[in-house]
C-alpha cells in the first residue's frame, strides 16, 4: 500500500475522533502485513488524564484483533497542524515498544505535508524492558 493511501485512511479515521474538550482531532492508521489496516482516533474524557491518543488506539485496536508487533508494516498519523503532526511523548514510548524500529511512520497534516520517520528517531535512548 502506498503511503498516501494509508495517510488517507488515517484522515478518514480522524473523523471518528471524540475530542469535545481540545477540539483537536487526530487520526491514525496501522498497516499490517496481511494488508489489514487498523484505524485509531483520539478519544477524550471529562476526566482529562483518561484521554487516549489516536496512535495508541490504532496499535491497541490491532492487538485486540489478534495482531502482534511482527505484523506491523507502517503507521500513519494525521492532525490539523501547520507542520506534520508530532506524536506526544506517551505515544512515542508505546510506539517504541510495540512498533518495529525498522518500519516507516508517516506523520502528516491536512495540507498534505508528510514526514517519514521511525520509532528510534521519535524516541532515541528509549526506556524499554531490557532495563527492568
Ligand atoms: N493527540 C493525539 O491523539 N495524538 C497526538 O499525536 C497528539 C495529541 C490528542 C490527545 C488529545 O485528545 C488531543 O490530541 C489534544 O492533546
Amino acid at each position: 500500500m502506498e503511503p498516501n493511501e494509508l495517510i488517507q485512511i488515517a484522515k478518514n479515521a480522524r473523523a471518528k475522533s471524540y475530542s469535545p474538550y481540545s477540539h483537536f482531532a487526530v487520526g491514525a492508521a496501522l498497516l499490517c502485513r496481511d494488508g489489514t489496516v487498523y484505524e485509531g482516533a483520539n478519544v477524550e474524557n471529562a476526566s482529562y488524564p483518561l484521554c487516549m491518543c489516536a496512535e495508541r488506539n490504532a496499535i491497541y485496536h490491532a492487538l485486540m484483533e489478534g495482531k502482534t508487533s511482527e505484523d506491523f508494516e507502517a503507521l500513519a498519523v494525521v492532525g490539523d497542524t501547520d507542520a506534520p503532526i508530532s506524536p506526544c511523548g506517551a505515544c512515542r514510548q508505546v510506539i517504541s515498544e510495540l512498533f518495529p524500529h525498522d518500519k516507516p511512520i508517516y506523520l502528516a497534516n491536512l495540507k498534505g505535508d508528510v514526514m517519514t520517520t521511525d520509532s528510534e528517531e521519535l524516541l532515541p535512548f528509549a526506556f524499554d524492558g531490557e532495563s527492568l
